[in-house]
């Protein structure tokens, strides 16, 4: 094999530039890990003349994917361009070719990780994606290798660093879901049109990657229920906190008895819980396993360098995988049935906020009606509300299931006393 080892990119954005920052300032690191040194020898790019930070030949930038893709000097391309349809079309293209891929594209893995993963193992070729949940954090070779002999049973994390900004704002200086978006925009913690982020779709495709290496599943983004931030109101934050619980918007991954369950919804964690005190943008996963009972990995979720770091332990692993000749051949392949958890089989604890007529027995049929579902409370807040004749009732009940709860507020609305069901969330992480 060549002394120097020529890898592609496609794309030099935020994290492209940070492939590139990395080996021209780690290049000693790698040479000394590999015995070989790495070279950047074609970047696609959408537009030559644009002005870039970072300092790169000017022959080395093409608009032609098949200078990267079907370069006979290149072995492993870098796929950081993002979008889903015509990266998917280069990447399948860049296996016909015999090039093993690196990625951070979260999307295009969600939605087609399995198509990807055997197209490169029909070409004996590497397909690795660490960078696309958790940026910078090593996650999922934790998962997939250091964890390989446990049985992971479950899997929460704060896995976009947006949304964990915006409840931090909120949470911390009281801020408007409105008000702590409005930051988080000009700090640059959240695009322009954020939806993708405040709505839970960006956790939901990155869930869908940790449920698939943690319970070796073929989970599905239609699988994953998906809540986002945007509705939330301060007042629950603020109950939360008499409650000594932190809302958290949390990407949730249970296995039990072979069933699977994944969601991303706004939830409430008691606030001694590791993932409460993960702050602003930074990233964290909380993982139970049998063996091996608690652990969490915590650091930045992204950031130019951060993703670089990530990307390039993969490019490490196939350049490894190449001296050794085993490219192809350490795809982890989802194998077990997929069985969805029932709406009666997903247990936990809920948060309730609600106006009701402040009157004698307004309260004691609403904890009759939970009763007769076998709902009991753990706490329960009651509070008049100022120039009205309601009160605002907030209750966090013990375990229960979903199909439970969901029957007892169908229920609820049927109760003359209760006038409105102001906001419901899972509380998790308890006892
Ligand atoms: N940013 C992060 O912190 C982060 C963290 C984890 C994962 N990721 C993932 O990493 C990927 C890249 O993100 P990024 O933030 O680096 O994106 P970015 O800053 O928008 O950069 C995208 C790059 O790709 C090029 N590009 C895009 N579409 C192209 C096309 N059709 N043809 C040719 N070139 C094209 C752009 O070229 P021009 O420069 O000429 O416009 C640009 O250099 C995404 O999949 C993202 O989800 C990002």
């Amino acid at each position: 094999m060549e002394k120097e080892i020529s890898i592609g990119l496609l794309g030099l954005g935020v994290v492209g530039s940070g492939v590139i920052q990395i080996i021209n300032d780690h290049q000693k690191e790698l040479q000394h890990q590999l015995g070989h040194s790495i070279k950047v020898a074609k970047v696609l790019v959408r537009d030559i003349e644009k002005s870039r930070e970072i300092e790169i030949a000017e022959d080395a930038l093409t608009t032609n994917p098949d200078d990267v893709i079907n370069n006979d000097n290149i072995d492993v391309i870098v796929e950081v361009m993002g979008g889903i349809d015509e990266a998917r079309e280069h990447m399948l293209k860049a296996f016909a070719a015999k090039k093993h891929i690196v990625t951070a594209n979260k999307d295009l893995i969600a939605l087609h990780g399995p198509e990807l993963e055997q197209a490169a193992q029909e070409n004996g070729c590497d397909l690795f994606y660490e960078a696309s949940v958790g940026g910078g954090i090593p996650l999922l070779r934790s998962l997939s290798d250091g964890l390989v002999s446990d049985r992971i049973e479950q899997v929460m994390g704060i896995v976009n660093g947006t949304t964990n900004y915006i409840l931090t704002k909120m949470d911390e200086d009281g801020q408007s879901y409105e008000d702590a978006l409005a930051d988080a925009q000009k700090l640059g913690f959240a695009e322009a049109n954020p939806t993708a982020d405040v709505e839970g779709l960006d956790a939901a495709r990155k869930m869908v990657i940790l449920a698939r290496l943690s319970f070796l599943t073929n989970v599905e983004l239609d699988d994953v229920d998906v809540k986002g931030i945007s509705d939330l109101s301060i007042i629950d934050l603020d109950y939360g906190k008499k409650l000594d619980l932190t809302m958290k918007l949390i990407g949730f991954a249970n296995r039990h008895d072979n069933q699977v369950e994944v969601s991303v919804q706004p939830t409430f964690l008691p606030t001694t819980h590791p993932l409460s005190s993960v702050k602003n943008e930074y990233n964290a996963v909380y993982v139970n396993a049998e063996a091996v009972g608690e652990t969490m990995f915590y650091g930045a979720g992204a950031g130019g360098l951060p993703t670089a770091t990530a990307i390039m332990s993969d490019v490490v692993e196939v350049i490894k995988n190449k001296l050794l000749g085993v490219n192809g051949k350490q795809l982890i392949k989802p194998s077990f049935k997929k069985e969805l958890t029932p709406p009666e089989n997903k247990i936990s604890q809920f948060y309730l906020r609600l106006h009701v007529k402040d009157e004698i027995g307004a309260f004691a049929s609403i904890s009759e009606l939970f009763n007769q579902r076998g709902i009991s409370f753990e706490r329960i807040l009651q509070t008049p509300k100022d120039n009205s004749d309601l009160a605002e009732v907030v209750v966090v009940t013990h375990q229960t299931s979903l199909q439970n709860f969901t029957d007892a507020l169908k229920l609820l609305d049927e109760l003359n006393v209760v006038k409105a069901v102001k906001s419901y969330f899972r509380v998790e992480g308890g006892a």
